[in-house]
């Protein structure tokens, strides 16, 4: 049978703060196959975040095993990770489209190729008139600028 794109099994992190330990997930164990569509639900607190953090690569974990990717769909997360924040983490004292180009900056992609992208998303989601502004000058729509999609 073909390895799934997700395994993971017996995930467990803890937290340490000063001294102290926090358990915050313990056999975290599913596999989730290439092209599907997997939703984490549960009460705030359990620990979604970060299992996600974790699987993007932001966390190391204590125990259990981690893998993604395969030989035919190699996975890399400083590429392949997209995070989209609970709240707008613009920087105010950038461009929108410079804000939309920060990820491809941050990763050294060709700039013309990113630059048209970037425009490309913004004008997906209604901002295509609004690149040359500040965040602060366009404050609603702007709150959902697709920077974390602009790679
Ligand atoms: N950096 C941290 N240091 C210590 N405890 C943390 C840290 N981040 C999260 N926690 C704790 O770990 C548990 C799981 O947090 P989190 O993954 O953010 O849950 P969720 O996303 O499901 O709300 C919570 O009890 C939270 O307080
Ligand atoms: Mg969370």
């Amino acid at each position: 049978m073909a390895r799934p794109f997700i395994h993971l099994s017996g995930v467990k992190k803890v937290y340490r703060t000063r001294g102290e330990e926090f358990l915050a997930i313990s056999e975290a164990t599913f596999d989730v196959e290439l092209g599907e569509l997997v939703s984490l639900v549960g009460p705030s607190g359990c620990g979604k975040t970060t299992l996600l953090k974790i699987i993007a690569g932001l966390h190391p974990h204590d125990a259990g095993e981690l893998q993604i990717g395969s030989d035919t769909h190699p996975f890399d997360p400083s590429r392949d990770i997209g995070m989209v924040f609970q709240q707008p983490l613009l920087l105010k004292w950038r461009r929108v489209i410079d804000n939309v180009l920060l990820p491809a900056e941050i990763l050294g992609l060709p700039l013309k190729e990113s630059r048209s992208r970037a425009r490309d998303l913004l004008a997906l989601v209604g901002l295509a008139d609004a690149e040359d502004n500040t965040p602060t000058n366009c404050r609603a729509a702007c709150s959902s600028a697709p920077r974390s999609r602009g790679h």
